[in-house]
C-alpha cells in the first residue's frame, strides 16, 4: 500500500536510493487520484540532486539520431523511470500524457517546456514558454493542456529524468497549426536488454508518429 506521508522514506543520494523510494512508495498502486501520493513522489523526484556519475550510464544517445529515451526502471508495471537526452537544438512534438501523471528533473543542460491549450478551433494557443530548472521537478498531466519540451541550445545537450505513471506506450502527438492528432508510440529502450544482445548502445527514438492513425482533435478542456 502506499502510504501517505510527505516525508521520503529513506534518503535519496542517489538514482538507486530514488528508484528503491519509488517503488517504496507507489507500492502496487502506481499514482492515480490519491493526490498525498502525487506529492510524495514529487518530492522524491526533487529530493535526488543530479549526478553525473549516478545516471551516465542510462544517458545513451547516437550523434545525429533524434532525442533518445532511455528505461532506468519500470517500477513493477506501475511507473517508468525514464532518462532522455537530448541533442544540440532538439525538441519533441506536442503531445498529451494519455492521462498519467508525468514529473520531469532536469539533470544536465537546458531545456525548455512550451505549454499550450487543447485545441478546440484548429491551432494551438501556446499558453507560456519556461525554462526547466536544474534539480527542479516539473508536474505535468492532461488536465494542465499539452506541451513540447526542447533543447534551446545550439552547443551543449540535455539530460533529464521523467517519470511517467501509469506507465504508457501510446499518446498523441499535435501539428501546432492545424492542432490534428496523430496518435505515436513512445517507447523506451531498456539498458539491459541491448547489454544482453550484445549490440551496439542503439538510440530509442523518441514519439514516432503513425500517420495511419489521425484521431479527431482533443477535448477542449480547462487548465489548472
Ligand atoms: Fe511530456
Amino acid at each position: 500500500m502506499p502510504t501517505c506521508t510527505t516525508e521520503p522514506m529513506l534518503p535519496v543520494k542517489t538514482m538507486q536510493d530514488l528508484v528503491s523510494s519509488l517503488n517504496e512508495a507507489m507500492g502496487n498502486s502506481g499514482l492515480g487520484e490519491d493526490l498525498r501520493t502525487v506529492r510524495q513522489v514529487k518530492q522524491l523526484m526533487h529530493s535526488y540532486v543530479s549526478q553525473s556519475d549516478d545516471w551516465v550510464q542510462h544517458a545513451i544517445y547516437h550523434e545525429g539520431s533524434r532525442y533518445t529515451r532511455n528505461l532506468v526502471d519500470d517500477g513493477n508495471g506501475k511507473y517508468n523511470l525514464l532518462i532522455l537526452v537530448w541533442g544540440e537544438g532538439q525538441s519533441s512534438p506536442i503531445h498529451d500524457h494519455a492521462g498519467s501523471h508525468c514529473m520531469m528533473k532536469l539533470l544536465a543542460g537546458e531545456l525548455d517546456e512550451q505549454l499550450y491549450a487543447w485545441p478546440r478551433d484548429g491551432a494551438l494557443e501556446l499558453r507560456r514558454t519556461a525554462p526547466l530548472r536544474t534539480n527542479s521537478v516539473a508536474y505535468m498531466h492532461d488536465k494542465i493542456g499539452l506541451h513540447r519540451i526542447g533543447n534551446p541550445s545550439l552547443t551543449t545537450r540535455a539530460v533529464s529524468l521523467h517519470l511517467y505513471s501509469p506507465p504508457y506506450n501510446m499518446c498523441k502527438t499535435f501539428d501546432e497549426s492545424t492542432g490534428a492528432a496523430v496518435q505515436s508510440t513512445c517507447t523506451a529502450q531498456k539498458l539491459t536488454s541491448l547489454m544482453a544482445s550484445s549490440q551496439n548502445y542503439a538510440c530509442s527514438p523518441g514519439f514516432t508518429a503513425d500517420p495511419t492513425m489521425a484521431l479527431p482533435q482533443g477535448p477542449a478542456i480547462t487548465s489548472t
